[in-house]
């Protein structure tokens, strides 16, 4: 999957396989202190993972939700914008506040700013492929590094009081080269309360099998909780993650984009072994709804309009009409009009689905 197809999973395609569901997972998980909600945490996604989308996770299970990327050099200067990104409200937390950067005194200096606006986790990025990022050191290759990467994560570890994460690929080219384990023991040693392993490396960014051996081998190797991540989308995808890596938690990123509502239906199927029926056409229609109005609230109306499209998009994904509706919607300059565009084309699905007819989404 392509960060440009993000949307819903085809989750309901697994229900005939549900696993019986791992044990323990229900079981709270703390984070240097800070008590997770569930097991079950939300991805930084740069462009998404925003205050109006946290909100909604995090009030169907997301145990952790996180900020986007922000980068340690705006963030520093004191740049407005990177300031609004880091914005965070009472009712998500426990939040994460995710930076990139690669010199120690300077993500040291961003990391205490970021504690002084409510942040309970400080995550350091060390997996964005990105080329603008990585030339400069940062992100994923930081992997290259451990050294420094370490070096980044005591000078963090020593400017807050709060836990410091790091999330990290399974290396830069290739795998089998223990460069993963190498690096997770680093960033342990450095002082880091937990580490998320995204299952690919670099080299692959978002495409391919994620590569459960070597996430397993990082678990090895280190003693703090290690969170698995990597094309979750089904109860499936979660079972072969727990049971073949043995990780602490799961993180879950594009699943949970049109579908928030992943995060509740993996927790109910931790409890009872079942996965509940999708959400209700209505339930769609509200959360977008109730989504729209967050982006407005805290966007503004024409950069809020221009972000809904791509939630939009993925929340009417595999329906009837969809695609005109998408069509009708990236058409559209005020949130009044997507707001009656939304409603229209949900109370015509249920009206549809009340008369037998299916405009029912493939996932949920
Ligand atoms: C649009 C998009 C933006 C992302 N932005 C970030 C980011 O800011 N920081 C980060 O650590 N990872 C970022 N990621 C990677 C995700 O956090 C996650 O590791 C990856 O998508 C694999 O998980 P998934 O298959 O559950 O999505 C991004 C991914 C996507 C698709």
């Amino acid at each position: 999957m392509r960060p440009e197809e993000a949307g819903p999973p085809e989750i309901e395609e697994a229900l005939a396989e549900v696993p019986p569901p791992p044990p323990g997972f229900l079981e709270a998980l703390e984070i240097g202190g800070i008590r997770l909600k569930s097991r079950l945490v939300m991805a930084p996604m740069a462009g998404y993972t925003n205050l109006p989308f946290r909100r909604l996770v995090s009030a169907r299970g997301a145990g952790m939700v996180a900020t986007e990327m922000v980068s340690s050099q705006a963030l520093v200067r004191r740049h407005p914008k990177t300031l609004a990104l880091m914005r965070t409200e009472a009712g998500e937390r426990p939040v994460s506040v995710q930076l990139f950067g690669a010199d120690p005194a300077m993500m040291g200096e961003a990391a205490a700013i970021v504690e002084e606006t409510g942040a309970d986790v400080i995550d350091l990025n060390c997996g964005c492929p990105v080329k603008k990022i990585t030339k400069t050191e940062a992100g994923s290759a930081l992997l290259c590094d451990p050294d420094r990467a370490g070096e980044v994560v005591s000078a963090m570890v020593r400017s807050v009081r709060g836990p410091v994460t790091v999330k990290m690929r399974t290396g830069w080219d290739t795998v089998g080269t223990r460069q993963a384990e190498r690096f997770a023991k680093a960033v342990e040693g450095a002082g880091a309360a937990a580490i998320t392993v995204h299952g690919r490396t670099r080299h692959a960014m978002f495409g391919g099998a994620v590569d459960l051996e070597a996430i397993g081998r990082v678990k090895r190797a280190v003693s703090i909780p290690v969170l698995g991540n990597g094309s979750i989308l089904t109860p499936g995808d979660a079972m072969r993650m727990i049971e073949r890596t043995g990780v602490d938690g799961l993180m879950i990123g594009r699943g949970a984009i049109g579908n928030p509502w992943i995060f509740s239906r993996l927790i109910h199927w931790f409890r009872t072994g079942e996965l509940p029926s999708p959400p209700s056409l209505a339930e769609r229609r509200a959360v977008a709804l109730a989504h729209l109005q967050g982006l407005q609230d805290e966007l503004g109306q024409r950069p809020g309009v221009l972000h809904a499209r791509k939630h939009l998009a993925a929340y009417t994904k595999g329906m009837r009409g969809g695609a005109a509706f998408r069509e009708r919607v990236n058409r559209l300059d005020t949130l009044a009009e997507v707001v009656r565009a939304v409603e229209t084309f949900f109370h015509e699905a249920e009206r549809e689905a009340a008369v037998g007819g299916e405009r029912r989404p493939d996932a949920a």
